[in-house]
């Protein structure tokens, strides 16, 4: 059998309860991300081992994967047969689109902005990589096709490492990085260090715990719960799709 096939398969057998299958999603998701090291470009970022020049790209091919994070969000939403749950998600979208403030895209847009000089404009008038694309488009088929537990698990736990309190955020890490290492100041950085409230922080329990919440009290048979751990895997995947693709085409090797 090859040993290329992308699907993962995690049997049960019976159920889970709620609390010890949220910590098996957690456990699978850090077990594909050792598995898969999706962070080599993040490591050289991290080490301050980036030119100026190969940092800025990497934030202009960053744009293409989540500059419409509300269309996934959107469609996780449409597919959700269960009222109670819709209520929650839409509190989820609704700080996706920030209202009064900017849009999560549109804090993106100011990082590329201050710290680069990179407008809204020069940002779609670059083109992704294919790499980017076929990661953001599994994102969007998730959420558009399987199921809206699949989508959480994908896009909110294997994407966004929603509500994941054993360590630190990804983004926090980056923002650290991207400040001390690059000189960038914090005023450039709100996309960064709102997620990082959002996702674990003081505000997590209004955005980034409404999906692993979800996941607690709806996926509870067998056979949802092994299809939501194999969709936090396949977030994993594309998500180092994503990074080898930058990593490739910046550093060639
Ligand atoms: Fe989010
Ligand atoms: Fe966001």
């Amino acid at each position: 059998m090859s040993t290329l096939s992308p699907v993962v398969q995690i049997h049960l057998g019976k159920p889970l309860p709620p609390e010890a299958f949220l910590d098996r999603v957690y456990d699978e998701l850090h077990r594909a991300e050792k598995e898969l090291n999706p962070g080599r470009l993040a490591g050289l970022l991290l080490e301050g081992k980036l030119t100026w020049e190969q940092l800025k790209q990497y934030a202009i091919h960053m744009w293409w994967l989540i500059n419409e994070i509300q269309k996934t969000h959107g469609y996780i939403y449409q597919n959700c047969p269960i009222e109670a749950a819709r209520k929650e998600l839409i509190k989820n979208i609704i700080v996706e689109e920030g209202p009064p403030g900017p849009t999560h895209p549109e804090l993106y847009v100011e990082y590329c902005e201050k710290a680069f000089g990179v407008s809204r404009q020069e940002l779609e008038s670059t083109r992704p990589l294919a790499t980017t694309v076929a990661a953001r488009n599994h994102f969007l088929w998730v959420a558009l096709t399987k199921s809206w537990l699949e989508g959480i698990a994908a896009v909110i736990i294997g994407g966004e490492k929603g509500g994941d309190k054993s360590r630190d955020n990804p983004l926090y890490t980056m923002s650290n990085a991207l400040h001390d290492r690059y000189g960038i100041p914090w005023d450039a950085l709100r996309f960064f260090t709102v997620h990082v409230e959002l996702e674990q922080g003081e505000k997590a329990e209004e955005h980034g715990e409404i999906g692993p919440h979800l996941l607690m009290q709806y996926a509870t048979t067998a056979d949802i719960q092994e299809k939501v751990l194999a969709a936090v895997w396949d977030g994993v995947i594309v998500h180092k799709v994503f990074f080898d693709g930058v990593y490739h085409h910046l550093l060639g090797h």
